[in-house]
């Protein structure tokens, strides 16, 4: 069997990462592996033990009894918390705030670290988040760092969620989505930044196909023989 090989999108909220990868993994045949919805999960539980989501003293001993796992179905990603199907419980604004809290406390990041390095260990990945060209998978042979402009990227999810029938404002949603990206790129422990080795795609002016065709083309030269 070949060796596996791993592409890691990086990249604030937003720019379009989810979006990209999914299209991408199923162009290449590779699995799609969501690691946001993995921290979204755990910012589920600890909201429903009623725990602050910045007081690691309260959330560290959650972790013990927190089991989360993926699944595919139809090649869509879902994840399960202990058991539970919440994939689409976590796609809330208080989860966005919850999983982006969780995610700073180191205990938390190692349980899923572990997890995800363990799904790219054997197959072929397109794994997207914050860290996975610095930290997760320092070794990727493809790394891309997704952004935009902030306008551009609240404009984007305010689509996507009126479009899904949510009442919500441009103004509250930029100023969420700015106040997430502070807090995931001032974290002390694997920030959200682009990788020495990776390469920067601004995505303000492109269409979603066009970004996926300059992947693509850095994919066939990088990492087709
Ligand atoms: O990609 P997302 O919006 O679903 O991620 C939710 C939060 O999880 C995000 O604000 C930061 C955190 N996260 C992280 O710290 N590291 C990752 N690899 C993925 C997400």
């Amino acid at each position: 069997m070949n060796k596996p090989i791993s592409i890691a999108i990086d990249g604030p909220s937003g720019a379009g990462k989810s979006t990209i990868a999914k299209t991408l993994a199923k162009k290449l045949g590779f699995i799609y592996i969501d690691t946001g919805a993995m921290y979204r999960a755990v910012g589920l539980y600890v909201l429903r033990r009623g725990v602050e989501p910045t007081d690691l003293a309260g959330v560290e001993p959650l972790l013990a009894d927190i089991d989360i796992s993926i699944a595919y179905e139809d090649g869509t990603q879902k994840v399960f918390l202990n058991n539970e199907d919440v994939s689409d419980k976590i796609r809330t604004p208080q989860i966005s705030k919850y999983a982006s809290d969780v995610s700073a406390h180191v205990p938390v990041r190692l349980k899923l670290v572990e997890l995800q390095r363990g799904l790219a260990n054997s197959k072929s990945v397109i794994m997207d988040g914050r860290d996975i060209g610095t930290y997760v998978l320092p070794d990727a042979q493809l790394k891309i760092f997704l952004t935009a402009s902030g306008e551009e990227r609240a404009k984007r999810r305010y689509l996507e969620l009126t479009q899904k029938g949510a009442v919500c404002s441009l103004e509250e949603i930029a100023r969420d989505m700015a106040q997430r990206d502070e807090n995931d790129s001032k974290r002390a422990f694997a920030p959200l930044k682009a990788a020495d080795d990776s390469i920067v795609l601004d995505s303000t002016t492109l269409t979603q196909d066009e970004v996926v065709e300059k992947i693509l083309e850095l994919y066939n030269f990088k990492c087709e023989d």
